[in-house]
């Protein structure tokens, strides 16, 4: 497995590639991650991870100095994984310059959800993502990019992104991969104590008891979701977390759904000072 610390090192490695398969990661990979290198891999003719753990994604209270960084052990699973190529800039090498030329979502999907609780955190996504593109894919005719649905908002953001920039980029979405009792895999989990870990299973359950009961409302569900939002919200409350959302949207754009349209579910929630997303389609 090759390593490139640079833009200019990345190139070089690729050079032989006509279809790279793209991970764009954070680094502190667990099954997750791996499963999608394991996606990524028959998509292309040759499997780049990134590791970046990127400032311009992270609010000033957010834990961008403790997030974990574990170099070792990613590239100890990485190359197991059959990965070929592992992109892992010096900050300085990425953004040389203040990175004062940005990506702005689209504010009706970026400013929604995630973007309300965490203002910016699309504009640092989309801008790193599209500058990791740039740097694996430029001179490519075409290449592969496979993110988990676990984020799913920012799954939604990437391909509006793709397509409205015309990126010769086929952008894939793999399922969330979870524990035994159902918790979605994150490197946030790490974050819990003993405690909060078998308590952080309800946030799944309390999405999947909203979807069941937004199905279960059939041509009326407009008219009856603020009600079960409110009550799935108020369930999570009253067993001392701190929800910023709870929600059932349609998929593709997650606007307010209609009669008909096929749905996710999706919440974010504080346990302790542990902020976790999870989410379903229904
Ligand atoms: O999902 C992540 O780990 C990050 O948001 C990403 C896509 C690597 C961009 O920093």
């Amino acid at each position: 497995m090759l390593i490139a610390r640079s833009i200019a090192e990345l190139r070089q490695h690729l050079a032989p590639s006509q279809r790279p398969a793209f991970v764009p990661t954070m680094g502190n990979l667990h099954a997750g991650h791996i499963k999608l290198i394991e996606r990524a891999r028959p998509q292309g003719d040759l499997t780049v991870a990134s590791i970046f753990v990127n400032r311009l994604q992270f609010l000033p209270h957010e834990d961008f100095d403790s997030y974990p960084r574990t170099w070792e052990a990613d590239c100890a699973k990485l190359e197991a994984a059959g990965c070929d190529v592992v992109f892992a800039p010096r900050e300085t090498d990425l953004y040389p310059q203040p990175q004062t030329v940005k990506v702005q979502a689209d504010p009706s999907l970026g400013d929604i959800l995630e973007g309300e609780f965490r203002p910016g955190f699309f504009t640092g996504v989309s801008t790193v993502v599209m500058k990791l593109f740039s740097s694996v894919f430029s001179g490519k005719a075409h290449g592969v990019a496979v993110f988990g649905k676990k984020d799913y908002q920012q799954l939604m953001v990437i391909r509006q992104m793709v397509a409205q920039f015309a990126l010769p980029i086929e952008v894939i979405g793999v399922d969330t991969c979870r524990a035994e009792d159902g918790l979605a895999l994150s490197s946030r989990n790490g974050y819990l104590s003993e405690r909060e870990r078998a308590e952080a299973l309800q946030l799944s359950l309390a999405l999947r008891a909203l979807g069941r009961d937004a199905l279960a409302t059939a041509d009326a569900l407009a008219k009856h979701l603020p009600a079960l939002e409110a009550k799935a919200i108020d369930n999570l409350r009253q067993r001392g977390w701190q929800p910023d959302y709870l929600t059932v949207r349609r998929r593709h754009d997650l606007q307010t759904p209609q009669a008909g349209d096929a749905l996710v579910v999706l919440g974010a929630a504080k346990l302790g000072t542990t902020r976790l997303i999870d989410n379903f389609e229904i």
